[in-house]
C-alpha cells in the first residue's frame, strides 16, 4: 500500500512542479509580449488607457512571480538558478522592485507624463538584465 501511494504522490509532485515551470516562463513571455506592445505605442505616442493597462499587467505579473518558485521546483526543463533558493530576499526585492516601476509607467501614462513614462519604461527593461544575469541560468 505504502509503496503504491509512493508510486503515486512522486509523480503527482513532479507534475506540479513543472505546472510552475510551465506557469512561470509563461509569466515571462507574456511580460516580453507586453514590453514589445508599450514599446510599438510610445513610439506611435499612443498614451493612453490601454498603454496604463498594459504597465498594470505588468505590475500583476510581478507582484506573483516570486510565488511561483517553491523549492522543489528547479529540476527538469527550467532555466531558473537554484541560487533563487539560498537569496530570496534578493529575488522577491527585484521583482517587487519591478512590479513597482511598472506601476510608476501605469500612472506616467495616466497623466500623460513622458519624461516619467520614458524614464520608467527604460528602468523596467534594466530589470530584465538584473533580475537574468543573477538568477537565470
Ligand atoms: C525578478 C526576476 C526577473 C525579471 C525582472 C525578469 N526575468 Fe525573465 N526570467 C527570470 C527567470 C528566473 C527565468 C527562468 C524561468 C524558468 O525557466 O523557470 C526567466 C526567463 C525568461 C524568458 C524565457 C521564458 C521561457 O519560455 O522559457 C524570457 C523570454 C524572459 N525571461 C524575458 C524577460 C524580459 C523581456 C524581462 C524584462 C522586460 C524579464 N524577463 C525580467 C527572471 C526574471
Amino acid at each position: 500500500m505504502l509503496k503504491l501511494l509512493i508510486l503515486i504522490i512522486f509523480p503527482l509532485n513532479l507534475l506540479i512542479a513543472n505546472d510552475y515551470i510551465l506557469q512561470r516562463q509563461d509569466s515571462m513571455q507574456k511580460f516580453n509580449k507586453l514590453m514589445r506592445s508599450a514599446n510599438q505605442m510610445i513610439k506611435n505616442s499612443e498614451i493612453n488607457e490601454d498603454l496604463s493597462q498594459i504597465y498594470t499587467d505588468i505590475e500583476n505579473i510581478m507582484t506573483e512571480y516570486p510565488t511561483l518558485f517553491p523549492d522543489d521546483s528547479f529540476k527538469g526543463k527550467t532555466k531558473a538558478s537554484e541560487d533563487i533558493i539560498a537569496n530570496r530576499d534578493k529575488f522577491n526585492e527585484i521583482s517587487l522592485e519591478t512590479a513597482e516601476i511598472a506601476r510608476l509607467a501605469s500612472l506616467a501614462s495616466l497623466n500623460n507624463d513622458i519624461e516619467l513614462l520614458q524614464q520608467s519604461h527604460q528602468n523596467l527593461f534594466s530589470t530584465c538584465k538584473s533580475c537574468h544575469s543573477r538568477f537565470k541560468n
